[in-house]
């Protein structure tokens, strides 16, 4: 029996897309649903094409009610009943309470090379730092914000006159070979961290 997999967006869905592609191959897991908290969310569109079934808690209604939001959120999660849940590109804060619902089986992308440059513009604070290299990292998601165990790390070289723009184009693409790598041994029980390099 597969491992069901529910993927969180809030944007364009570049990694959930990647997850979803080698979901279509021979794999222990499949996808069951891509949940977003805004409609405008272009990763609904991209998941709805592969015919994966999608649903959307817009966080803006709850004005800030953060556990309605959840409460909501977690029902359309207890509909799909998911195995594993990936974060991806997902950019709402959780609650500690809504993480203990699912710990140990709720993953995150996130670019940068953990922990170093845990929250948000990544790139331009690992440009401010004069770092050499920059990366990404999937973990397992705990209460404490991007500092989950690591599962996964993915690097790139910093070149001269780079912008953060830069820095995103290039991890991209390494982002999309990091998680799927990573979901593929999480699902089947493997912790040995993945590594890549360009
Ligand atoms: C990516 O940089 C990812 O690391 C971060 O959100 C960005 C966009 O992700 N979490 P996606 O294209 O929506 O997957």
């Amino acid at each position: 029996m597969k491992k069901r997999v529910a993927i969180l967006i809030s944007g364009g869905g570049s990694n959930m897309e990647a997850l979803l592609q080698d979901m279509e191959l021979d794999h222990p897991a499949a996808p069951v649903l891509v949940l977003a908290n805004t409609p405008d969310a272009g990763g609904l569109a991209k998941a709805e094409k592969r015919g994966i079934a999608t649903a959307c808690v817009d966080h803006r209604p709850f004005k800030g009610d953060r556990s309605a939001f959840e409460a909501a959120l977690g029902a359309e999660l207890e509909k799909a009943a998911p195995d594993i849940i990936c974060l991806a590109g997902f950019m709402r804060i959780l609650t500690p309470e809504f993480i203990a619902r699912w710990q140990g089986k709720m993953l995150n992308i996130h670019p940068s090379i953990l922990p170093l440059f845990r929250g948000l513009h990544t790139h331009q604070r690992a440009l401010e730092a004069g770092m050499a290299v920059h990366g990404c990292t999937v973990h397992e998601v705990t209460g404490e914000l991007d500092g989950g165990p690591i599962l996964g790390q993915a690097v790139i070289p910093v070149m001269a006159g780079d912008t953060a723009e830069d820095l995103a184009a290039r991890l991209l693409p390494m982002e999309h070979r990091l998680y799927p790598a990573v979901l593929r041994r999480f699902t089947v029980g493997e912790r040995e961290k993945v590594t890549l390099f360009p």
